[in-house]
């Protein structure tokens, strides 16, 4: 069975409560598709807003992060409850600015992922390699240990629906998309470490998506590759270029 393409928006740290409706009344009418299940992924102060925004259409909302205890005195943390109730399907986790300026490991990124779990929120688990990486000839090895780590004590069933984003650092905010050719390698190299730790059904069902300077040239190439089953997209989430993105056929 084909994979359903997704295509989420990681809005980073960008738009205020009221700049995020009126850039959802904006992009509402350019992401309407059938077949591409549309993700908004915005900071934690415009999920409600946002949410209420996108009542009636194919949006779906995201959030960037989320803690991985269920209440209690973790000051400035938002739990899965408090997500859920607000109308939130999906969760990015392990974004690499997350594990860069805060601290995230392959450790706590499994904890949240459980936790996504536990809550019926789909997590969309990053993992990519830096350029010192890839030019050390290291990148698979780290990218299976950040998936095989994020992934533990996950069972089949929950991997299957899940979303793996695999952002190269050196991608990121640049300007620089990998190749069509790079980001089909390492996303084939994902679902065969998937097939590994699980099995062929689990490899075959779980998306796994390319961000990394996406935009509305490069996707329709990224998105057409057999292991490519959309993106998560940064600056251009931002602009009605998104619209095309999610139209890339
Ligand atoms: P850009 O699309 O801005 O490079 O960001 C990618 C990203 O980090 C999405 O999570």
């Amino acid at each position: 069975m084909a994979r359903r393409k997704i295509v989420a928006g990681n809005w980073k740290m960008n738009k205020t409560p009221s700049e995020a409706v009126a850039l959802v009344e904006e992009l509402k009418p350019l992401v309407v598709s059938d077949d591409v299940d549309v993700v908004f992924c915005v900071p934690a102060i415009d999920i409600i807003p946002v949410a209420e925004a996108v009542k009636g259409t194919n949006i779906e909302v995201g959030a960037e992060n989320m803690y991985f205890e269920e209440k209690g005195a973790y000051t400035g943390e938002i739990s899965p409850a408090m997500l859920v109730d607000a109308g939130v399907k999906y969760v990015v986790l392990g974004h690499s600015e997350r594990r860069e300026y805060f601290a995230e490991t392959n450790e706590t990124v499994n904890k949240k992922v459980l936790k996504a779990f536990e809550h019926g929120i789909t997590p969309i688990m990053c993992c990519g390699e830096s350029l010192e990486q890839r030019e050390q000839g290291v990148t698979m090895d780290f990218i299976r240990q950040q998936v095989k780590v994020g992934l533990q004590n996950v069972t089949a069933d929950q991997a299957k629906t899940m979303v793996i984003a695999y952002e190269p650092i050196w991608a990121i905010g640049t300007g620089k998309t990998a190749t069509t050719e790079q980001a089909q390698e390492v996303c084939a190299g994902i679902r065969a470490c998937i097939a590994e730790v699980y099995d062929d059904a689990t490899a075959e069902a779980i998306r796994i998506q390319y961000g990394g300077s996406v935009n509305a040239a490069t996707a329709p190439e990224l998105f057409a590759q057999a292991d490519i089953d959309g993106g998560l997209v940064g600056g251009a989430a931002l602009k009605p270029d998104f619209g095309k993105i999610v139209n890339y056929k």
